[in-house]
């Protein structure tokens, strides 16, 4: 009984939290970032941060002309119609994950709303308006024909054709063209730009308030794919352990063994300040197939499977030799490997697993490090398309003096994206050049350009450190972005996109110091800039500053944080929510939040000295449970964020559990709550982690 009445507070709370409402990232048709033409647009009416160049815009208007159309409101219909490809949105208004189409997805109201005119605000049915106004019209090349075969044939002829000598009925039309306009993430054109509804935004949350569930210091937490409530934490060692998550309220700690591990990697893992295992990633189909990823750093003079290409190679301009010669570089004695692993023949099932075997199954990836930090190593499965994303840093070196990041032949400092469920011959992946087991996704930006590596995703980073999807709006790929000199990024990733680095730092020139591999010149890149970060100077007066990307926060804990995204500093303890507005605009701002230690935390927060706050100490990475949870992996342990109450912070939309739940059982009444205060604080020692990032 107490379930159902949970399962019904539970279900209210979905349904008022999740108006039906489309969500998308802005993005085109070829799937890339919109961006601003240099100059303006003359023929369609489309401006800021668009999909089509002047050169677009032109020939939209040359092919509109020879379509000949006499009839001005169909021709000003068609015309909106061209222009289409010019929108933002334009990769969902022609649904590019669907089948190819000449023409955007016309509203096409299928409820009796008396129709509008084409000039009203929005045109609910503007497929009947096409159709009403372009039935009996002739046009020259009609991008309307039935097939797209058809479509060419109308082209090589220059016969004009009217909807009625295509169409037997507007029904017929409108069930090729329309689309409904109520569904759940789909859009839909109105006859103008999409216009997104600016009254849809959310408040930012007021503070956070965490309880601390384990003391362990990890580097990486990802939730177990068969969605139990299970996650698996990593070490910088190379150690990944399977640990139980405690109910919300529960007052219990994570139940982790730290003496029996999923599996030890630490003796094929090459530990040292800015070394060890960096990622791991569990098959999307893990729970069935058994199939485990990790990322790690291995030293070729110790391991004997650690070899592999440097990356300081002629393809790119960098001689290993004269490497020593700028830095303390080992010239690729270190490496970043992705190795696979197999959970299968464990347990009776993989699900069940609770043991990894530590024998490799397959090298996924191996490249060798020109200089000793910025190496990245997050690995990461889309959600939507199954695919493994390997993040990497520019290699290192200050300022990037190889200008890897830039360079269309090297894998330092881009986002990877590989396909390892199809894994090639090892003749052909001679012949096809790749560094590793894994084959190049079909719709990969480069996949058919013998300019660039054809795994390259995104490219233009300095060093990525966690990137996630957000669990709601796959096309929303977040990676934070380390810095150099003066600026934290958190950048959106679209497919081909430039980062800019090093040629921007953050949104601000950036001047190299060493360029024996050349420059990359502004005027010859179209970067896209972050969409939320911080500058050093915001934070620390020691100028140690170090980006760590989180999440959006998704869950029902507390609902006042909904909706943001979360980001924190390595060394300065900070955490900030970025809140999109209007939502699905891809504009963030961003707000530095307070945090506080729930009285009722399960471990003591350990406050820091003076003052009442929980002593994050550095902040390595964030978590996400399969209840969309949010945790913070630090130094000094592993917090969650609890309902706002437990803290002394207010969210009126919070849900307190109804049932008495059984309290804490270390309560810690000396914690004092000041929700308005801000963690800033320097810690002397150096650790082992210091020159990680730098
Ligand atoms: C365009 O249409 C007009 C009639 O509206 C016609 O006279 C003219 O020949 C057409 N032009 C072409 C190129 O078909
Ligand atoms: C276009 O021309 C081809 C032959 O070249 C013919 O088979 C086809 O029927 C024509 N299409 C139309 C729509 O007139
Ligand atoms: C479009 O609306 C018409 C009625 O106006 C309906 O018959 C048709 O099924 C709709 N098509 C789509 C794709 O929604
Ligand atoms: C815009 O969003 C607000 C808040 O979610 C909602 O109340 C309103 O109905 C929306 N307006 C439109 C035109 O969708
Ligand atoms: C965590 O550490 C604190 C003090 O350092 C100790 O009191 C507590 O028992 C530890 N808790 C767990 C779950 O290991
Ligand atoms: C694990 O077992 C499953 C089912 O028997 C099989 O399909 C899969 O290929 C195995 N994977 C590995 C890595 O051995
Ligand atoms: C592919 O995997 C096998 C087995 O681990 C390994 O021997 C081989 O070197 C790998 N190939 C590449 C190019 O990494
Ligand atoms: C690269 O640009 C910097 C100035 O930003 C300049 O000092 C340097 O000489 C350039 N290097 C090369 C190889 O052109
Ligand atoms: C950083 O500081 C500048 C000037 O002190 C301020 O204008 C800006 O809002 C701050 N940014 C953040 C993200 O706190
Ligand atoms: C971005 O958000 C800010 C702050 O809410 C708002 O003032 C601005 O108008 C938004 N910009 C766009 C392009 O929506």
């Amino acid at each position: 009984m107490e379930k159902i009445v949970k399962f019904f507070q539970f279900l209210c709370l979905v349904l008022m939290l999740f108006p039906f409402h489309s969500s998308s990232l802005p993005l085109c048709t070829d799937k890339r970032a919109p961006r601003s033409p240099k100059g303006h647009l003359t023929f369609c009416p489309y401006n800021g941060k668009i999909c089509c160049r002047e050169s677009d815009d032109i020939e939209l208007q040359k092919r509109f002309e020879g379509m000949n159309i006499s009839d001005s409101a169909c021709a000003s219909a068609v015309k909106s119609i061209l222009c289409a490809t010019c929108d933002p949105f334009s990769a969902k208004l022609f649904d590019v994950d669907s089948e190819p189409r000449s023409v955007p997805v016309l509203c096409n109201s299928t409820s009796a709303t008396p129709r509008s005119s084409l000039s009203s605000p929005t045109d609910n049915s503007f497929c009947s308006t096409v159709w009403e106004s372009c039935q009996d019209v002739s046009i020259l090349n009609s991008p309307f024909a039935p097939t797209l075969q058809s479509r060419a044939q109308l082209q090589q002829n220059t016969t004009s054709s009217k909807l009625t000598d295509l169409w037997q009925s507007k029904s017929v039309f409108c069930n090729a063209f329309g689309g409904a306009i109520d569904e759940k993430n789909s859009f839909c054109f109105n006859g103008r730009p999409v216009s997104l509804n600016t009254t849809d935004t959310l408040p930012p949350p007021r503070g956070m308030c965490l309880e601390k569930v384990d003391n362990g210091s990890y580097l990486n937490m990802v939730a177990h794919p068969d969605g139990s409530n299970r996650a698996f934490f990593s070490n910088q060692a190379g150690k990944i352990w399977l640990a139980n998550i405690p109910d919300q309220d529960s007052g219990e700690v994570l139940e982790l063994d730290e003496s029996s591990p999923f599996v030890d990697l630490t003796d094929q893992v090459h530990l040292d300040t800015s070394y060890g295992m960096m990622g791991m990633a569990f098959h999307p189909n893990f729970a069935t197939n058994g199939r485990f990823f990790a990322s790690f750093n291995c030293d070729k003079e110790k391991s004997p499977g650690c070899g592999g290409r440097c990356g300081c190679n002629s393809e790119v301009g960098c001689d290993p030799s004269r490497l020593g010669s700028l830095e303390a570089g080992e010239h690729c004695k270190y490496h970043i490997v992705v190795a696979e692993y197999s959970a299968n023949g464990t347990a009776s099932s993989p699900s069940m697993a609770e043991k990894g075997n530590p024998q490799e199954v397959r090298r996924i990836f191996t490249l060798g490090l020109p200089f000793t930090a910025n190496h990245g190593g997050q690995i990461l499965f889309g959600p939507d398309d199954g695919y493994l994303y390997i993040m990497t840093g520019d290699g290192g070196g200050k300022g990037d003096p190889y200008n890897f990041a830039q360079k269309k032949k090297s894998l330092l400092g881009k986002i990877m994206r590989v396909d390892v469920n199809n894994i090639p011959s090892e003749e052909e992946i001679v012949k096809l050049e790749l560094w590793g087991n894994y084959s190049i996704p079909r719709d990969n930006p480069y996949s058919e350009d013998k300019e660039m590596e054809p795994a390259i995703w995104a490219y233009g980073l300095k060093n990525p450190w966690r990137c996630s999807f957000d669990s709601e709006r796959p096309s929303y790929f977040l990676c934070a972005d380390v810095g150099q000199d003066t600026y934290e990024e958190v950048d959106i990733i679209s497919k081909g996109g430039n980062y800019g680095w090093r040629v921007y730092e953050g949104p601000d020139p950036f001047q190299p110091q060493q360029t024996p591999g050349g420059n990359t010149s502004a005027d010859s890149i179209d970067p896209i800039f972050p969409v939320a970060g911080y500058s050093h100077s915001n934070i620390s007066k020691l100028g140690s500053a170090a980006i760590s990307g989180g999440y959006f926060y998704r869950a029902q804990t507390d609902p006042c944080m909904y909706g943001s995204y979360l980001y924190g500093d390595l060394y300065a303890s900070h955490i900030w929510a970025a809140s999109e507005t209007p939502q699905n605009s891809g504009n963030f701002t961003t707000r530095d939040i307070s945090f506080s230690c729930a009285r009722d935390s399960p471990i003591n927060c350990d406050s820091v000295p003076n003052s009442n706050l929980p002593a994050l100490s550095y902040i390595f990475s964030f978590g996400q449970d399969n209840r969309k949870d949010v945790y913070i992996l630090t130094q000094s342990g592993v917090y969650r964020v609890v309902r706002p109450s437990r803290c002394n912070y207010a969210c009126s939309k919070e849900v307190v559990p109804s049932i008495n739940t059984p309290t804490a059982a270390h309560s810690h009444g000396s914690f004092l709550n000041d929700p308005n205060s801000v963690v800033m604080f320097f810690v002397s020692a150096v650790l082992l982690f210091l020159e990680f990032f730098m």
